[in-house]
This record gives structure tokens, sequence and C-alpha cells, in this order.
């Protein structure tokens, strides 16, 4: 029987403080779903007091998430964590997680304070997070630099305040395997009361060093390990789950193992490379584009005849089906069908006809169409929306203004507008607005290629005002002014009727 550790994943907190992979609400609850498939045990869903969206994140994932603990990060400060306990009213399993930097530098140069203050002002916002919830987990920012023996006196006193997960980071990703196996194993066997609450690690990767730090404090008595998926994170990245998981899959003689259902590591992998914009480098561990390219080569000579000669995992283990087809205009329902399954996707009859529609639409303008394509065509058909594009035309160019028609379908009547604008999207969400006369502002526009060749297509997220609330609209195309009108028609649907 092996020991068990957790997996807390912080994708959607210290993952998505990377610039430019934010994530707005819907995908967030997207990727907090896809991690509770994938059996992790805490969800890190946000800093509720640093906006209201992370706020709205938290308590939006809180619904939908059930079996994994939802936690929320503060600063040690009593308004964070109220705000964090307020944020979590909703979920079933919650989690406060919050702290404060305990090496010399950040006690004199963050807080201008001295070691015995910090330490009261651990133990009180312990105290303080106790009060709303039982699970309260205490960072030690810059442990990694911080001095082992005074470490020990705060991780010892915040225990005593009722701590039940204490979490040391190499927030700077400084240590070397062996000093952090080294400073967890001096924490097991110095502080009294260690027994009571589970030590977690987490580990930066700015020398690179991020998955042999974990597995190091793994092995001197950590059994939490916080992790991302493809090892986002600020600078050089977080560890990434990946890897920590399949290094105790393959080395079973370690005695420890997760609940991570490993077939879904590959499909998160993509779902979040996609959804954050953030490519993974081809030789990453474990999800890279060719992590296990050799075994094509091997396949392709004929050469090998053991497998396991070569390669420490089976692609399969990770959710990567062998039997895959590119899949192109000639690929039937059925070859769809089984790569939205591998994907994590089962889709009724009457969904699938219409992705099916849109795959051969979509074959048409590229050549191969890849998981992200797949993704995305699924994500498109899961709404039934009253109001549907039939047809735009647009006329830009420089010099002159853009001017754009447009057919929309309302529930089964059809409409007609034509307006101009001061570029094509303009025009395009002029001509809507004059059919659907309701109050509305384009408050956030964003357009994201998925790939790089010019006949790729571009994704585009809106968030339009109506009434006082903001609504989310969502759409992909090689068109990138179409994809424009469907978001704004997208979030025009969730209106209220
Ligand atoms: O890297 C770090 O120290 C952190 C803490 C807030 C846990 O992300
Ligand atoms: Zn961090």
């Amino acid at each position: 029987m092996s020991d068990r550790l957790f997996i807390f994943d912080t994708t959607l907190r210290d993952g998505e403080q990377v610039p430019g992979c934010q994530l707005n609400t819907v995908e967030k609850i997207e990727v907090a779903k896809a991690l509770e498939e994938l059996g992790v045990d805490v969800i890190e869903a946000g800093f509720p007091v640093s906006s209201p969206g992370d706020f709205n994140s938290v308590v939006e994932i809180s619904k939908a998430v059930t079996w994994p603990t939802i936690c929320a990060l503060t600063r040690a400060v009593e308004n964070d964590i109220r705000v964090a306990a307020d944020a979590l009213q909703f979920a079933k399993h919650k989690r406060i997680h919050t702290g404060i930097g305990t090496s010399d530098s950040h006690i004199r140069y963050k807080f201008n304070s001295n070691r015995e203050e910090i330490l009261e002002r651990a133990v009180a916002a312990v105290s303080y997070a106790k009060r709303f919830v039982e699970d309260v987990q205490f960072y030690a920012e810059d442990a990694g630099r911080t001095d082992n023996e005074y470490l020990a006196r705060v991780i010892e006193a915040v225990i005593k305040a009722g701590a039940t997960v204490v979490n040391i980071p190499d927030t700077t990703g400084y240590c070397l395997p062996e000093e952090f196996h080294a400073k967890i194993k001096y924490l097991c066997e110095h502080v009294d009361g260690i027994h009571k609450a589970t030590i977690a690690t987490h580990c930066h990767n700015d020398l690179g060093m991020a998955t042999a730090n974990t597995v190091s404090g793994i092995l001197g008595g950590a059994r939490q390990a916080e992790v991302t998926i493809n090892g986002i994170g600020e600078r050089a990245g977080n560890t990434s789950l990946e890897e920590v998981v399949m290094t105790f899959r393959s080395h079973r003689e370690l005695g420890i193992d997760t609940n991570i259902n490993a077939t879904k590591i590959t499909g998160i992998s993509r779902l979040v490379s996609s959804l954050m914009n953030m490519p993974v480098q081809p030789n990453k561990a474990i999800v890279g584009r060719n992590a296990f390219a050799h075994s094509s080569g091997i396949h392709q000579d004929g050469v090998l005849k053991n497998r396991e000669s070569y390669e420490i995992i089976d692609p399969k283990d990770v959710g990567i089906d062998e039997n895959s087809i590119v899949l192109t205009a000639r690929s039937g329902r059925a070859a769809l069908k089984h790569r939205l399954h591998v994907l994590g996707i089962d889709m009724e009859k009457e969904a699938l006809d219409k992705a099916y529609q849109a795959f051969l639409r979509l074959a048409d303008k590229k050549k191969e169409i890849n998981d992200d394509d797949i993704l995305m065509l699924a994500g498109e058909h899961r709404a039934n929306h009253r109001i549907r594009l039939e047809f735009l035309q647009v006329t830009s160019g420089v010099g002159i203004h853009s001017v754009a028609s447009i057919g929309l379908n309302i529930a089964g009547e059809h409409f007609e507008a034509c307006a101009s604008g001061n570029g094509p999207v303009d025009a395009a969400i002029s001509a809507i607005k004059l059919i659907i006369r309701r109050t509305m502002l384009v408050k956030e526009f964003l357009i994201q290629a998925i790939n790089k060749g010019s006949n790729d297509i571009g994704k585009v997220h809106m968030t339009v005002e109506h009434e006082g609330n903001q609504y989310y609209g969502f759409s992909a195309n090689t068109d990138i002014i179409a994809a424009s009108a469907e978001a704004f028609i997208d979030a025009i649907n969730k209106f209220p009727h």
C-alpha cells in the first residue's frame, strides 16, 4: 500500500498570475472541472481580495466543483481572510491559505519588521482564519531562503494555532534538491506537533529544479505537492503536476502515489495551453510534442522488439492515443467522436452532428485539424443559441469607412441590417445593434490566434455590459471579423429574455 501524496493544484492562482495567461470565469470553471476529473485533491482557485474578478471566480468554482477542496489565498491580513471566507461560502470543502514572508530579506525589506513580530503576525493570521474555516493552510513565503531554526519556530507556532497544512515554498527557486530535502527533514525532526499537520512543497523553477526539489521534499517527509499544469507560473514557472505524478508512478519502489487519473494528463495539458495561450515547449517532459517521439521512430524502423527498453512511460498511460489519426476533411463522424472522447468530451448525437458540420467547414479551410481546433469546435456546440448569425458581409480597406451587412436568425425569424463603423468589427457590431435594440456596451475584446499559420483560427473573447451585468461571449473562426460578431452574439444570447 502506497503512502498518499496530496496534489494541490495552483494553475488558477500562481499559474494565472503570468502576464497574458489570464482566464475569464467561464474558462476557469472549465479548467477547474477538468482538474476535478483529473483527481486533484485541492484546487487553489484564486486570491479573492486581489480583484472582483478573482473573488467571483472563487465563488463560481466553489459552486461548480464537488470533490476537491477549494482553496483561497490571502496575505496575513484580516480583511483578506474575511474576503476569502466570503468567496468560499459555497465550497463543499474549503481551505484558507494564509501566510507571510519568513526569510530575513522579506522580514527586513518587505515588512520592515523583525522575526518576533512576523511570528506573531503568522500566528494571528492562522487563528483568525480558524474562526471561518477548519482547514487552514499556512505558507512561509521564501522558506527556501529562511533560516531553518527560525522556520521551525514559526511552523511550530502556527500548528499550535491550528494550521492543518504547512506550506514550505521555495519562492525564488533557489534551493538545491539536497538542501530542500534537508529543510523538510529538519522540520520533521525539530517541530513539536509536526505530525498534526501535512507539510507541503511549493517550488518555483528559476534554476530548472522545481520538480527535483519537490520530489526531494516529498522524500524528506512532505505529503502535499503544490503544482501547476504544464508547470506554468511566474518567471520560469512552478513545479509541473505531470512530472511529479509520473515520477512517483514510474518509481513504484518509493511507495508514494497520488489520486491522479494520469490518462487525463494530455487532455488537460492541451486545454490549459490553449485557454492560456501558452504553448508547451516541444521537449517538455510528459506533455511536450516530442516527449514520446522516439516511439514512432521505433515503430517505423521496426527495430525494437521491446518498448520498455526505451520508454519508461507508456504514452497511453498519460492519455496519448498511439492510434490517433490526424483529422482531415476526409475523416468521418466516428473519427471525430473518437477524438472528442480521447479529449474527455462525450457528445449526444445532435451536438455531435452540429460539431461534425462545423468540423467539415473548418477542414475545408485548414488541411489538418488538431486537438485545439477540436476543443474549440466542441465548446462552440455546447451552446444552443436563440440568436444565430446567418450571414455577414464586410467591406473594409485603407482610406474608406467599413460597412457591414448582417443577417440574424432570432428564434426562427430572419432580420437584416447594414451599418458603417471605424473598422470592420465596429461596423459588424453596429449592424447587430440595429437589429437587437437593447443597451449594451463592449467592455473587453480580445483576439488570439490558436497556432501560427495565416490559415489558422482566431479566438475572440468578449465581455458585454447590459443593464449593469457583464456577459461573456466566445467564438472562434478562421475569419476574425466573423468570430468577433459571433462572440458578441454569444454574449447577447446570455442576456435574460
Ligand atoms: O511562491 C510562493 O511563495 C507563493 C506563496 C503565496 C504560496 O506562491
Ligand atoms: Zn508561488
